[in-house]
């Protein structure tokens, strides 16, 4: 028997009528048709969904519990089918989310793979995702990037602190933020900041003081904790959720964005990141260039719990 075609019978999803076709394999074949007629519920319910759910069958109960279970395609029979690789009809771009991985159905392969074949074992597929909570690195929530105080643009090194080295609206001579640093006691108020030094650099931008600071601004006396520049301006602009449009648009000036330090872009978790496959982590394989990808997936050789190599 011939295994070059994918051959549907009584294929009856949705509208279909006890549709038998043979699919060729190794080459392009497009479904045409008036909307409606049948074309996704051949393609996407039938045969993709029948691949996907022999391949979830071969996975353990254990990690069958986190796959979706859609039951089998309504037809009476189909061979020859491989993995399939559905690419959606979605719109493409405009999520910092979005990679060839996940606009494709190649992650959620990888996924299984590794949950099934990492070192360590014992992952489940959600794990190895920068979209699950479980899988995300909680540093940069996923993104691979985090968003940093521009200190290039934040202060003007040729002037003092009472000259306005301060650039950020917020932090002008004589404003609340401004007093805090000028009546700590760490520095002098009258040096250029070029001039400081690794010391005074430190103090302003990550220092802490044991005990509370007391300003008089507009005739008020207060007692506050000093905070260093990096940290107050984390906490004010960059763990905000919501800001006013005016805001927003003076932070989007004082801010750059740089490959996140603990996961260097990789968006994964620590968990993730540690269980490997013949060398390479999962972030090494989304990160190849396709053809370079299908050459190491090629190469691996997988065995079966009771020790044997299965083919195929
Ligand atoms: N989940 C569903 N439940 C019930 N009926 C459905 C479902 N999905 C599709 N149908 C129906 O099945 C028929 C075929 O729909 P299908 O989406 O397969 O058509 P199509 O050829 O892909 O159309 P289009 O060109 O608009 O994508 C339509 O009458 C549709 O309303
Ligand atoms: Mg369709």
């Amino acid at each position: 028997m011939s295994t070059d075609a994918i051959k549907v019978t009584g294929a009856r999803e949705n509208n279909l009528k006890n549709v038998s076709v043979q699919i060729p394999k190794r080459s392009l074949t497009v479904f045409t048709g008036v909307s409606g007629s049948g074309k996704s519920s051949l393609v996407f319910d039938t045969i993709a969904a029948e691949a996907q759910r022999q391949l979830n069958e071969t996975f353990t109960a254990f990690v069958r519990n986190f796959l979706p279970d859609h039951g089998r395609p309504d037809m009476d029979a189909i061979e020859d089918i491989s993995a399939a690789v559905v690419i959606d009809q979605k719109r493409l771009g405009g999520n910092p989310r979005s990679t060839v991985g996940t606009i494709t159905d190649i992650n959620p392969l990888l996924r299984l793979l590794f949950s099934r074949a990492g070192d360590p074992v014992g992952l489940p597929p959600s794990a190895f995702s920068f979209n699950d909570p479980q899988g995300m690195c909680p540093t940069c929530e996923g993104l691979g990037r985090v968003v940093e105080l521009d200190l290039d643009v934040f202060v003007d090194r040729t002037k003092s602190l009472n000259q306005g080295a301060l650039l950020h609206p917020d932090f002008s001579t004589d404003s609340w933020y401004w007093l805090s640093y000028v009546k700590s006691g760490f520095f002098d108020n009258d040096k250029p900041l070029a001039d400081f030094t690794e010391q005074e650099w430190s103090l302003l931008l990550r220092g802490e003081m044991p005990q509370k600071l007391r300003l008089v601004w507009q005739g008020n006396t207060l007692n506050v904790k000093y905070e260093g520049l990096a940290a107050k301006f984390t906490r004010l602009y960059i763990k905000k959720e919501d800001m006013s449009e005016r805001n927003r648009q003076v932070f989007q000036r004082f801010v750059c964005s740089a490959p996140c330090p603990d996961c260097a872009g990789t968006r994964l978790a620590p968990a993730a990141r540690a269980s490997r496959i013949a060398g390479h982590n999962i972030a090494d394989l989304t990160s190849m260039e396709a053809e370079r990808l299908g050459v190491v997936l090629a190469g691996l050789v997988i065995r079966s719990p009771d020790g044997h190599t299965p083919t195929g």
